[in-house]
């Protein structure tokens, strides 16, 4: 996903709004004050660069998926949005401040991505991400190894850094970390079939190749193997653990 297969909006905006909105606090964290520069990465369907446009700030969202970013040009006819790769973008002018919610963990190429980062910020720019942190979704891992055995760690899409791994990385391209924080954050979904709904949002690059049966019994196996544990009275607990980092360009 991100830069291989397709992001479906659609499920994304209709099963998945708590992503943007557990986003909303990192807006906060954010800052942006009238008129400043931001720079949105992965902004999926655009909520969050709506958001931080609507507090008077000049953003461009970008996202490597077309279909996301239709989505967010259709909700956002006014707003600035460009198709680009995370782990490998520049732009002409630089930012005041660079934003990024629930994106990073899909880039797996990090280096590429912070260097992207540092060299669009001015100097005492800002950075302020949230993305999965290391542990993230330790449940769904350990059931997505049991179902693809060998093949699960080739087919992952994601990155989950410790602070202790993702704070060098930042240093290394001059940007001075003020905050990292690793912490749990169970996401519930009530629906019985939020787990498959997660699973075929977010999980596609396991089902590359197979035929739709052949999906569907994967997933019916990932579901059996997390009912015991995750879907308590009606609701799905998903068990995300998030790092949040704030930094400035030195
Ligand atoms: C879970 S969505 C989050 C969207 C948005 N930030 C929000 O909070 O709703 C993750 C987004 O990251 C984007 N993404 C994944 N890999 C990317 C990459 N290499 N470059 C740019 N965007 C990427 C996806 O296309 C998707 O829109």
């Amino acid at each position: 996903m991100g830069t291989g297969c397709a992001w479906d909006a659609e499920r994304y905006e209709g099963k998945h709004s708590y992503v943007w909105q557990f986003g909303a606090g990192l807006v906060d964290v954010l800052a942006s004050r009238e008129g400043e520069r931001i720079l949105d990465v992965g902004c999926g369907t655009g909520q969050l660069t709506a958001e931080i446009a609507a507090r008077g700030a000049q953003v461009v969202g970008l996202d490597s998926s077309t279909n996301m970013l239709g989505q967010a040009r259709q909700n956002y006819p006014g707003q600035k949005f460009v198709l680009a790769d995370a782990a490998n973008f520049r732009f002409p002018e630089p930012f005041d401040a660079v934003f990024s919610n629930a994106a990073l963990h899909w880039v797996k190429n990090a280096e590429g991505a912070v260097e992207s980062i540092a060299l669009a910020l001015r100097p005492a720019g800002r950075f302020v991400a949230e993305f999965g942190g290391k542990g993230n979704i330790a449940s769904i891992m350990s059931a997505l190894r049991a179902v693809f055995g060998a093949e699960a760690e080739q087919r992952c899409p994601w990155i989950y850094p410790s602070i202790g791994e993702y704070a060098p990385l930042l240093e290394r391209h001059r940007l001075e970390v003020r905050e990292a924080r690793l912490f749990d954050r169970p996401t519930q979904v009530e629906e019985e079939d939020g787990m498959e709904n997660w699973l075929r949002m977010f999980c596609g690059r396991y089902f590359e190749g197979l035929s739709v049966e052949g999906t569907q019994e994967k997933i019916r196996e990932l579901v059996d193997i997390l009912r015991p544990d995750r879907y308590r009275d009606g609701v799905w607990t998903l068990d995300y653990r998030r790092l949040r980092v704030a930094a400035v360009k030195v």
